[in-house]
């Protein structure tokens, strides 16, 4: 690939991605390379007209054709926006979702109001660690205890606390579920697990399927054996009327969740739909 101006870039990746069979081909080559030359895609668009250097030809035909073998354009760029922090992003987190804020949103609300005494919130399952930050950004009275049962993601989720300048109050630890946590007392945990039956992993694009954790996609046979878990160990780690809030896959999953939390003793349990009207996010008070 190549050729003398951005333009030109941006059509050869275009094909590329095509001939690849994805259906945002044009969207994507245009992220690419907004996203090597460190700009919005509207700049990019502005300066098609220039001159594209050789290093910068050469990593967009790379960039290109990790995409065009279905690597998550985000992996590529190596970072998502997830309400308003930036993380960053390897091969051993999630890729952090947009409905996954509507998650942050009702975790948000089922604080208790800033007051005189700190708050805690348990992250359980933090991956990139966004869903932590992205509380601490939010709430300064708040102290995060995130929790993932993979290393190399806690490695991830400490980085992009520290980027953040959030460190001090966002605490990452390795630990399978509650494993590591002692004393605490929460105000809240919240918590996207991984949640799909085993059996649907292989159905899945091969963004997802390939190169996302599998750690962060199986939840077991019926997709609830990590749900099942958190529904009852978690009430030990909270203070009265702390809130648990957790993520499913959605619809009959949603149901099935608010049925183990009311099964497992917590109080007013509810469930919210997500951005596309799904039932998928269950609540519940201790
Ligand atoms: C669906 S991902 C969510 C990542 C991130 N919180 C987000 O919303 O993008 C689930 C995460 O849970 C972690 N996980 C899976 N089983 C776990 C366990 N038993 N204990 C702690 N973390 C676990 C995975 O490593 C993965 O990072």
């Amino acid at each position: 690939m190549a050729a003398a101006t951005l333009a030109d870039q941006l059509d050869a990746g275009t094909t590329a991605l095509e001939a690849a069979g994805l259906p945002s081909a044009r969207v994507d080559a245009e992220w690419l390379l907004a996203g090597l030359l460190g700009v919005g895609r509207v700049a990019v668009r502005l300066g098609l007209g220039h001159a594209a250097p050789a290093p910068l030809a050469e990593r967009y035909a790379d960039a290109v054709s990790r995409r065009a073998r279905r690597e998550p354009l985000q992996r590529i760029l190596g970072w998502e926006e997830f309400r308003g922090v930036r993380v960053r992003l390897t091969d051993a987190v999630l890729v952090p979702r947009p409905e996954t804020e509507t998650l942050v949103e009702w975790a948000l609300s089922l604080l208790p109001p800033p007051g005189d005494r700190r708050l805690v919130a348990l992250d359980v399952g933090t991956g990139s660690g966004c869903i932590a930050c992205a509380l601490a950004a939010e709430r300064p009275d708040l102290d995060v205890v995130a929790v993932d049962v993979s290393p190399a993601a806690v490695a991830v989720a400490r980085e992009n606390a520290r980027a953040l300048d959030l460190a001090p109050r966002v605490r990452v630890i390795a630990a399978d579920l509650f494993d590591g946590i002692r004393d605490l007392r929460a105000d809240l945990i919240v918590s996207n697990p991984p949640y799909l039956p085993s059996g649907l992993v292989p159905e899945l694009p091969p963004e997802v399927r390939i190169h996302e954790p599998r750690l962060a996609l199986d939840g077991g046979v019926d997709g609830l054996s990590v749900i099942r878990r958190i529904a009852i160990a978690a009430r030990r780690f909270m203070r009265p009327l702390a809130a648990l809030v957790v993520e499913t896959a959605g619809g009959a999953q949603a149901s099935a969740t608010a049925t183990l939390l009311r099964e497992a003793g917590w109080d007013q349990v509810a469930v919210r739909a997500d951005l596309v009207g799904i039932d998928r996010f269950v609540a519940g008070r201790a």
